[in-house]
């Protein structure tokens, strides 16, 4: 069976890591999340003040990348990959809604995309790969044999990302989470560098009404076309 490398993006919440570890674990293909990438930066940036609600000191956390080192190590009772920032198992706090509330501003900046995305291309120059983000089918591998751009309306993402929170124990209302996910949709569009964009050659699916395994199905239908 041929190798291909599968990207992934679409709007946050719309289950694309679900999907891409089902689809990494029964093609035996290497999962990466990216946002998770982007979400250990910011963290590391918090933990440094660099950066809080209404302050970002883009210049001092610039100063400081070559000092954050990210890492993937395969947890094999999870199943899948955990994040770790310069040692430290991340995968906990970079979930959290005030890492949330910061990732965007941290992905905006051109040098923490060159150096993430830079990351990436490594991890997936072995093809059989599944990475899911905002920028993979456009920026990390315009030439993936198969694109998917994930959609669901703001409403249905945040109810699910809501439900995540909760069952994590997090004290947050629906209400928050939906502006959370309706601001990230914003800046996630509307940034100069990478915005997300639905790539060329890319499927799109829009999962409002479809179940996990309807969507799984699906995709599964697309890659058996391409290997
Ligand atoms: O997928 P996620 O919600 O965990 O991603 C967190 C943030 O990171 C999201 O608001 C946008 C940013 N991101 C990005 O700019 N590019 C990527 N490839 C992945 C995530």
């Amino acid at each position: 069976m041929k190798k291909i490398t599968i990207a992934i993006d679409g709007f946050s919440s719309t289950g694309k890591s679900t999907l891409a570890k089902e689809l990494a674990a029964t093609l035996g293909y290497v999962y990466v999340d990216t946002g998770a990438m982007y979400r250990a930066v910011t963290y590391f940036a918090m933990q440094n003040e660099y950066v809080s609600e209404d302050f970002l000191n883009k210049e001092a956390l610039i100063s400081q990348l070559p000092n954050v080192k990210l890492q993937f190590q395969f947890n094999s009772n999870l199943g899948f990959a955990e994040m770790y920032l310069n040692g430290e198992n991340v995968e906990q706090p970079i979930r959290t809604i005030e890492v949330s509330r910061n990732v965007s501003k941290i992905a905006e900046i051109s040098e923490v995309r060159t150096k993430l995305v830079e990351q990436q291309q490594a991890m997936g120059k072995d093809k059989a790969i599944v990475m899911d983000g905002r920028d993979i089918g456009t920026v990390v591998f315009p030439d993936a044999e198969l694109k998917i751009f994930m959609n669901a309306s703001a409403e249905t993402r945040a109810q699910r990302r809501f439900d995540e929170l909760i069952e994590k124990g997090q004290k947050v209302t629906y209400d928050e989470v939906l502006e959370n996910v309706q601001q990230r949709d914003y800046i996630d569009t509307h940034r100069e560098d990478s915005p997300l964009v639905k790539a060329e050659g890319a499927i799109e699916i829009n999962n409002s009404a479809l179940s996990k395994r309807e969507q799984f199905d699906l995709v599964m239908n697309l890659i058996q076309e391409k290997v």
